[in-house]
């Protein structure tokens, strides 16, 4: 069967920009995150530069990765950064307490992370241990980062082989500090951000963005506490973490393959929960903050299943279908929506780690459907959000219903219009009906991200079933453009 819908592009009433950032990764070092996904060492028969992997790269230079945040999560309220420098067989090993006790060789610091992103040409997001360090251990290394001058800590970084300030753009002052990042009550926690704020000393040399540790999931109260207590001129941005687990319970979250087509609904309706809670916190920022000087950065999203069976359980090792791309789509219209406030998001987590865009296995990569799915939304980097006026009819199963799709449309950098789609419906193919209005459009072309199985897959070393290929189902007749949709699939359409 086919879904009908029918809506209108309100393109004589364009939103704001939509942040390029909103398309940000997120690495950790937990599992294979950074140590043989990202780093395998110069010596390494994996091609690299300078120990960072070849293919990776290129595959990350693809997606325009505009914004990469490093070094945790939880790993960052355990990290100091005087470990990750200077000659590598000197530094220490250190136990991954949080993520299976692993080993840290610390092989991959400082210079190591702004190498990786500098070749991808991504700016970073540094994550300041709050938990269990002090201000004193932030500054240095903000300054040992960003200092011009001749004072010791440049002159260090010098003598480490960086002449060149890097550039830290945004900084997270904590992570989690409701759990792993200290276990703090918003009170505690918003003095603590003050202190740390201060020995910042935001200027010239660093002019980056601050982000406070946000709320997890709907909880207001901390977001409302946030605001009141630090106000909106000693930070610049706030999080907000969501992780989308098809049962809703962290005991058994359910698997990443060989799951029914309830759980594809279950999965659905806990990502799209995500959209009402980004406007809860928008509705309490709007009132501590309604000059909108702070932003929203959901700096930490993405499906979290049961691992896979026989890895480590503190890897977050799961694999990636095309409920996964379908599901980054339908967030990617969800942030849409809200170009004003959620100016940053980071997807958890690039690579080997819970939703990732790459699988690596010893010298094999895996693009997984998720990736793909930020390769289609590129243009929607840093344009300028459209109004899309559409309802969509629901698709029920064991007494949920979610959409059946949802939408979004931004004029690009390039002068195109471009709309994107994800049908979330896994069984009806879609036609959409979309009154251009007063915009002229001679054709349409684009791509289409769909596969026969909901649980097709790509890994490492085996031939890719989730492939996006041309789209041929899009057509404009005056100002109507009609689109024929496959079920679970993600389109994104330019309009010529
Ligand atoms: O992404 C995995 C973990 O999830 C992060 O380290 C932490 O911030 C969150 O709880």
């Amino acid at each position: 069967e086919t879904v009908k819908a029918a809506g209108t592009l309100k393109s004589d009433q364009p939103g704001a920009v939509i942040n390029k950032y909103v398309y940000g990764q997120f690495s950790e070092h937990l599992g294979a995150g950074i140590y043989g996904g990202t780093w395998v060492g110069e010596d390494s028969p994996i091609p690299n530069t300078r120990g960072i992997r070849n293919d990776v790269v290129a595959a990350l230079k693809d997606l325009h990765v505009p914004l990469i945040r490093w070094p945790g999560g939880c790993f960052a309220d355990e990290y100091h950064w005087r470990d990750g420098i200077g000659p590598r067989d000197k530094r220490p090993s250190r136990k991954n307490n949080w993520w299976g006790g692993s080993p840290e060789s610390n092989h991959f610091g400082t210079h190591e992370f702004f190498d990786f992103a500098e070749q991808v040409g991504a700016d970073a997001y540094v994550s300041i241990n709050v938990g269990s360090s002090n201000p004193t251990e932030m500054r240095e290394w903000i300054e040992y980062m960003t200092s011009p001058g001749d004072d010791t800590l440049a002159q260090e970084r010098r003598s480490n082989g960086r002449d060149k300030p890097y550039k830290v753009p945004v900084i997270g002052i904590g992570n989690e500090t409701w759990g792993c990042g200290g276990a703090m009550t918003p009170e505690y926690y918003s003095s603590e951000y003050r202190r740390f704020q201060e020995f910042y000393h935001k200027g010239a040399d660093n002019s980056g963005a601050r982000i406070a540790v946000g709320p997890s999931g709907d909880d207001t109260n901390w977001t409302e506490v946030i605001m009141k207590n630090i106000g909106n001129r000693r930070m610049d941005g706030i999080s907000l973490h969501y992780y989308t687990l098809p049962t809703g319970n962290w005991d058994k979250k359910g698997p990443s393959i060989n799951f029914d087509q309830q759980a594809w609904v279950d999965t659905f309706d806990r990502t799209l929960r995500l959209d009402g809670y980004i406007q809860k916190h928008i509705a309490v920022m709007d009132k501590y903050d309604p000059e909108k000087r702070v932003a929203l950065y959901v700096d930490e999203w993405g499906t979290w299943y049961d691992v896979e069976p026989g890895t480590n359980p503190g890897h977050l090792y799961q694999l990636n279908t095309l409920r996964d791309g379908v599901l980054a789509a339908a967030n990617f219209n969800v942030f849409h929506k809200y170009p004003e406030r959620v100016q940053m998001t980071a997807i958890a987590q690039t690579i080997n780690v819970l939703q990732a865009v790459i699988l690596t296995d010893g010298d094999k990569m895996a693009m997984t459907p998720t990736y793909h799915a930020f390769k289609m939304y590129v243009p929607f980097q840093d344009a300028t959000m459209i109004p899309l006026d559409i309802t969509a009819p629901g698709f029920t199963l064991g007494g949920k219903t979610i959409p059946s799709f949802n939408a979004s449309a931004a004029k690009a950098k390039d002068g195109h219009v471009y709309i994107g789609i994800a049908n979330m419906n896994p069984v009806d193919g879609l036609n959409l009906t979309i009154d251009l209005g007063a915009l002229k459009a001679k054709g349409v072309s684009g791509q289409v991200l769909t596969a026969p199985k909901m649980d097709s897959l790509n890994r490492p070393g085996a031939k890719p079933e989730v492939v996006p290929v041309d789209y041929k189902g899009g057509k404009v007749k005056g100002s109507t453009l009609t689109l024929d949709i496959p079920s679970k699939s993600v389109v994104v359409v330019r309009l010529d």
